[in-house]
């Protein structure tokens, strides 16, 4: 029989991993198995409870991650949840494209509400997004809209594809590089001649001295993660890593080209946070009861206007960085089957149960159909022109009660054997059809509104979480 040779013969050893990586797997991924907005952030804060690290490995200042504390509320768009807890290091990762000046103003009012307890960290590999990507940003997807309306994107404005745009064709700036004065202007200068045709950048001298200003109040922050992280492993402290945008939005594998410029999958989620597979133990997807959509792109499942006002005033779907109003629509468990499978997920979390409470049946898709009679029941058309003639297949699911205080109370004091009877079938019916265990039921935006539950497909008790970390 042939044998590696003796220094190949151990990945991890050959690889430079420590000692127990492989297999005291102490990471946990929380990706969007929608569109986005599927309360991951709320999600991602209860799980946090258990984590050392919390890293956010992609996106930018389009996420807003909604939290609502007894001590108030607040939106994170750049900073990790993992701020909000003592003892926890929040990274913003090094997948990620931060904006400095907004990201001053976030760290200020989270300072200002006294929520920050944990350690914010910046990682050094993370890109800097200008204003002037905002600007082009606005620019391109007026250009788009100009040529025919529906072909916008709706971006959120942010500057998201014009930074990812830079960091890819090696015209950007990371942070560790703010501080190398000559290396920065010498960028700022290569980019100016590079953006000149686009109108309204803001002047560069203003740029500059507002970039270095931010840089300056941002330095003590800014570090190399790899250490942090491979510590971590190294004592098999928690790590979480904190999905932002959706599967849906990848920019490969969602519905291009209505996407985000970055991979919000869980192999994204690993070279957005620079981890090695062999370290994952759980893929937690987090989708809603219902469906959402924000800004541009095909959704099979929206709702009449009448249903769909109906979600939107209980459920409160605004966007939560741009404030306009989210399209509303039903479950789609094709894409869920499409999400569960190309992102392994080994459980899922369904959140804003409570905005279905009280009605009498609740509608799910469970494929599509085309007018010859092809039915799609586990992946979505990679074309967008594909879409056209696509008609979801529903069945109807019995509704469950309203959310009243007694129930909320009885769901805090008991956990999930309190749920409503229709819900539970609800949920075993998702299980049933995607294959993943619903784990988590959120049914209010409170951090302890939360509930933790059992699978009725395998039956099986959930393992604990990893350790519960001893703050
Ligand atoms: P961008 O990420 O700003 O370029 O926007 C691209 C698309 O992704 C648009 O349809 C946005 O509405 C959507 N999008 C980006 N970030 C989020 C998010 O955090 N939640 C929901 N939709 C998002």
């Amino acid at each position: 029989m042939w044998h590696a040779p003796a220094h190949r013969r151990n990945p991890f050893q050959a690889g430079g991993l420590p000692r127990g990586t492989g297999t005291s797997m102490t990471v946990r991924i929380v990706i969007g198995a929608q569109y986005g907005d599927e309360a991951k952030g709320k999600i991602t804060d209860y799980l946090a409870a258990d984590a050392r690290y919390v890293v956010r490995t992609g996106g930018g200042p389009n996420a807003g991650h909604s939290i609502h504390l007894p001590e108030g509320s607040v939106i994170l768009h750049q900073l990790s949840v993992g701020v909000l807890r003592h003892g926890v290091t929040g990274i913003s990762g090094p997948g990620m494209v931060v904006q400095p000046m907004r990201f001053v103003d976030e760290m200020r009012e989270l300072e200002e509400k006294k929520l920050l307890l944990g350690e914010p960290v910046i990682s050094d590999r993370a890109h800097v997004l200008l204003p002037i990507h905002e600007v082009e940003d606005a620019w391109e997807d007026a250009l788009r809209a100009r040529q025919d309306p529906s072909r916008g994107i709706g971006t959120t404005g942010r500057g998201i594809g014009p930074a990812y745009a830079d960091r890819y064709g090696r015209w950007g700036i990371r942070y560790g590089e703010l501080s190398h004065l000559d290396t920065l202007r010498a960028r700022l200068d290569l980019l100016y001649e590079r953006k000149r045709l686009i109108p309204n950048l803001p002047p560069r001298a203003e740029l500059e001295r507002s970039l270095l200003e931010a840089g300056e109040r941002l330095s003590p922050y800014i570090r190399d993660v790899d250490p942090l992280l491979f510590g971590a492993l190294e004592r098999e402290e928690p790590i979480l890593l904190e999905g932002a945008q959706s599967a849906l939005l990848d920019i490969d594998f969602g519905t291009y080209p209505f996407v985000t410029s970055s991979h919000p999958t869980s192999a994204g989620a690993l070279v957005g946070a620079g981890l090695p597979p062999q370290c994952v133990s759980e893929v937690i997807g987090v989708a809603k009861a219902y469906a959402t959509r924000v800004g541009g792109g095909p959704f099979l499942t929206r709702a009449e206007p009448r249903e769909e006002e109906y979600l939107q005033r209980i459920g409160g779907e605004r966007g939560a960085t741009t404030g306009r109003p989210r399209g509303c629509g039903w479950l789609d468990l094709v894409l869920l089957r499409y999400v569960a499978r190309l992102n392994g997920l080994t459980s899922l979390a369904i959140t804003k149960v409570d905005v279905l409470g009280g009605l009498e049946s609740v509608p799910v898709c469970t494929a599509y159909v085309r007018p010859d009679g092809t039915r799609w029941t586990d992946r979505p058309p990679t074309a967008i022109d594909d879409y056209a003639g696509l008609e979801p297949v529903y069945v109807r699911r019995p509704g469950w009660p309203e959310f009243h205080p007694r129930l909320t109370e009885r769901l805090r004091r008991e956990g999930a054997r309190a749920l409503p009877r229709a819900l539970q079938e609800f949920l075993a019916f998702v299980e049933q059809e995607t294959g993943v265990p619903v784990e988590y039921v959120s049914y209010g935006a409170q951090r302890d509104e939360t509930v933790r539950r059992t699978s009725s497909r395998t039956g099986r008790p959930r393992p604990e979480p990893i350790s519960r970390w001893a703050k």
